[in-house]
């Protein structure tokens, strides 16, 4: 055999080795695969006497938790809360009447938002 040729088949059985050692990575890869678990997205409306604390239960819980509202600025106004429950109507698709907008907006504003009390004692 010509040294040529020699360093030919060397490189191939390299090359099959390397293959080898690709499939084998891939197989333990799917072995570890991660399993991720997610809290359970449950945060609730902070309770009120207000009249749109029981209409947010009715009509806020079916997409997400109270999470979002809770993460909103604690500065945000009135109009901001009424643009965002209007927007959750359309164009997300909430079903509500528009009659139930004001109260949840009060509710809203005075939960999470500029009206709340807390933010009343920074002023
Ligand atoms: C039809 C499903 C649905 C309902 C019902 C719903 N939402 Fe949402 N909400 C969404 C979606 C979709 C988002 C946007 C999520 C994102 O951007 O990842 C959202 C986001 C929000 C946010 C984050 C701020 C923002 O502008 O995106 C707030 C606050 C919020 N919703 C409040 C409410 C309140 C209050 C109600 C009840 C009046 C409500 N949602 C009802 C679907 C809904």
């Amino acid at each position: 055999m010509s040294n040529r040729q020699h360093f030919a088949r060397r490189r191939c059985g390299i090359g099959i080795i390397a293959i080898i050692a690709v499939i084998a990575l891939f197989g333990a890869a799917s072995a570890f695969a991660l399993d991720i678990s997610l809290p359970p997205d449950t945060a609730a409306y902070r309770s009120s006497d207000l009249p749109g604390y029981q209409l947010v239960q009715q009509n806020c819980v079916l997409c997400h938790s109270a999470h979002y509202p809770q993460m909103q600025p604690g500065t945000s106004p009135r109009g901001y809360w009424e643009a965002t429950v209007k927007k959750m109507k359309k164009p997300f698709g909430a079903q509500f009447a528009d009659e139930e907008i004001p109260a949840m907006v009060d509710y809203l504003v005075k939960t999470y938002g500029a009206e709340r009390p807390a933010a009343a004692a920074l002023r």
